[in-house]
């Protein structure tokens, strides 16, 4: 089959403004229990999300990356201070996040502020990975030109031994993102491309919920 002749018709569900919870996060946990299917292939990751971030100059790059918490209505990732969404994010706390839940012909859209999650949370956090992601998160200079993989599987066999039978410290250069969200969008495939998209944004104090042209 050829790209421009791949297309799926969306028939699964439906959306409307009085089926979502007024809070939305409330609704973006609904969405996410409902995407955990028991039965759902191994290879499916819920909690991956594409994060959009970008440079003072509005250059935008987008990557995938882990949601490991909502806590106090803000959703968390893990990642290396010093990459390059690391860096955009010191200069612009803007960012974006989407889910895809193919499975139920859903797309989440969220918008808001990122702040670096307080030390302790990020070393609790840290404490709970498997000894190798702990090692490899010392060892990548993460976006950072390396010569080979050797080089890194080098470093990584020595540091293993040199934290043998001791707890691995949290390195400086790695933690937590807290994004606060100013924005939620739930859209839900519908036939004639004709989908639903409902909106919450914030207006100080409350959400203004929203339907939006598909
Ligand atoms: C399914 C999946 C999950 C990922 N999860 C994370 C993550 O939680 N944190 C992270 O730093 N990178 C994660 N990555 C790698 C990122 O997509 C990206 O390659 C890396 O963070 C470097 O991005 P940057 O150079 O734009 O900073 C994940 C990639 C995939 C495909």
């Amino acid at each position: 089959m050829s790209i421009h002749e791949m297309r799926k018709t969306y028939s699964m569900a439906g959306l409307s403004k009085k089926d979502v919870a007024p809070d939305p996060m409330v609704q973006f946990q609904r969405w996410f229990e409902e995407a955990m299917q028991p039965d759902l292939p191994a290879w499916v990751e819920v909690n991956a999300m594409t994060l959009s971030t970008a440079d003072a100059e509005g250059m935008v790059t987008s990557r995938v990356v882990l949601l490991k918490g909502i806590e106090g209505g803000r959703l968390c990732f893990y990642t290396n201070y010093d990459s390059k969404k690391g860096q955009q994010m010191a200069l612009n706390p803007q960012v974006s996040l989407c889910f895809l839940w193919g499975h139920l012909q859903r797309q989440v859209r969220i918008e808001g502020t990122v702040t670096k999650s307080d030390r302790g949370q990020s070393s609790n956090y840290f404490r709970s990975r498997p000894r190798d992601s702990q090692l490899g998160a010392h060892v990548s200079q993460q976006s950072s030109v390396i010569d080979s993989y050797g080089s890194l599987q080098d470093e990584f066999t020595a540091l293993a031994l040199r934290y043998e039978g001791q707890e691995i410290p949290c390195p400086d250069h790695w933690g937590g993102y807290d994004v606060q969200p100013n924005r939620f969008e739930f859209w839900q495939g519908r036939p004639g491309r004709l989908h639903d998209r409902i909106c919450y944004r914030n207006t100080g104090d409350q959400w203004q919920l929203v339907r939006l042209s598909p």
